[in-house]
């Protein structure tokens, strides 16, 4: 029989590309998500690459009555995948409290209905944004967890200490964070992607609007980092790849294979890359010029952080594989195909 996971945040980003590898792995996936930073749309997408439509629930899980009649609807849930969250790191110092609210009460009431209606797992979508500025590299599971710079930032850290509480007192429940380092890139049907809202907050997106010509030039924050060519330095991982370690994750709830009720797991590629690294890449990937400037550093930003991904490879036995050109020509593939649409 059909295992019956509960996808929250969908038709989001990650959401999407974790929903297409959870039906091909023979899963039956509900979705929820209100939409606020997504398009319903999204769905087509996921039933062209699959074949198939997931569940599709509408509305915002701040609400904790419309979660309690979703268990009712479907009462054989046996694993929720976190990913509902505003996520805009500026936008969350502006309206702190709006981050606060939604990031953190969707997850109290999830948490919640596992209790009251005995769905044991939960997958939960954190960030490398708890380790701050690690003081060592590459950054282990064992780093300490850093003042977070952001209300954004610090949801997440308070979430997983929500979680952990929650689960020291309900031993039936069990739990594994997964702390992304740099999601990029896209399904390669280009079917589905990223749709930033506006001008784009994060790097890649902003080169594949560079390179269709919505934006003049990329503007690189900064050349003067402590790195080799002065620019900054992530861990980008292909969302795929990303998608897939938490069909890994899920396994292992399922299996009962976890060392205890919460863990904690870095999704990266263990491997740091530069801005011009993946200006350049991008253009040899698709040949597309980048025009760019140099501007002075954003506020916030640090010089370098990369994943140490032995851990999760060994206990996940899960690996990023997609290789960085693979994954920027998707990202422009699927820039080209929304383009096309609108
Ligand atoms: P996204 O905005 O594309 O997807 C999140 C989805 O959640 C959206 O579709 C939005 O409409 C929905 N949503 C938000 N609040 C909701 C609510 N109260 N009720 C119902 N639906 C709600 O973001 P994403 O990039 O796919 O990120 C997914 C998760 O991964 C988030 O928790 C994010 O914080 C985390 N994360 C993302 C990144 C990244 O760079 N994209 C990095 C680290 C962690
Ligand atoms: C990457 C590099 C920039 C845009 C953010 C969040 C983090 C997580 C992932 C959710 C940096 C440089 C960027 C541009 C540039 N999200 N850059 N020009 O800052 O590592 O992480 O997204 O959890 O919490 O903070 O990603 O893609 O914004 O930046 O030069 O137009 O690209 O300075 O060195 P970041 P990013």
């Amino acid at each position: 029989m059909k295992k019956f996971v509960l996808v929250t945040g969908g038709t989001g980003y990650i959401g999407s590309h974790t929903a297409v590898e959870l039906i091909e792995e023979g899963f039956e996936v509900v979705i929820v998500d209100n939409l606020v930073n997504s398009s319903i749309e999204v769905l087509d997408g996921i039933e062209q690459i699959t074949g198939i439509r997931p569940h599709f629930e509408k509305f915002d899980l701040c609400d904790s009555i419309k979660i309690d009649e979703l268990c009712k609807k479907y009462p054989r849930l046996e694993v929720i995948v976190h990913f509902a969250a505003l996520k805009a790191v500026g936008e969350s110092v502006e309206i702190p409290l709006d981050y606060y609210y939604n990031n953190l009460v969707s997850s109290i009431n999830l948490l919640r209905a596992m209790i009251d209606y005995n769905i044991p797992n939960m997958v939960f979508s954190s960030s490398a944004a708890v380790y701050g500025l690690p003081d060592k590299l590459p950054v282990t599971e064992d780093s300490p967890v850093k003042k977070a710079n952001s209300p954004y930032g610090n949801t997440k850290q308070i979430i997983e200490e929500i979680i952990l509480d929650t689960i020291n007192v309900n031993s039936n429940l069990e739990a594994i964070s997964l702390r992304y380092f740099n999601p990029i890139g896209a399904h390669k049907s280009a079917l589905i992607g990223e749709l930033p809202l506006g001008v784009p907050l994060n790097l890649v997106p902003y080169v594949t609007q560079t390179a269709i010509g919505i934006r003049d030039h990329l503007r690189v924050f900064g050349n003067d980092y402590n790195t080799p060519d002065g620019t900054g330095v992530r861990d980008y991982i292909n969302v795929v790849d990303l998608s897939r370690a938490h069909v890994s994750a899920i396994k292992r709830l399922l299996d009962k294979k976890c060392k205890s009720n919460y863990e904690v797991f870095n999704l990266g590629t263990g491997k740091g890359l530069s801005v011009m690294e993946i200006v350049k890449s991008f253009e040899k990937a698709t040949g597309q010029k980048i025009k760019y400037k140099i501007y002075p550093r954003r506020p916030g930003d640090i010089d370098i952080v990369y994943a140490d991904t032995s851990y999760s490879n060994r206990e996940l036995g899960w690996k990023a594989e997609i290789s960085l050109e693979e994954t920027l020509l998707s990202a422009w593939n699927w820039e080209k195909n929304i383009r096309k649409k609108s």
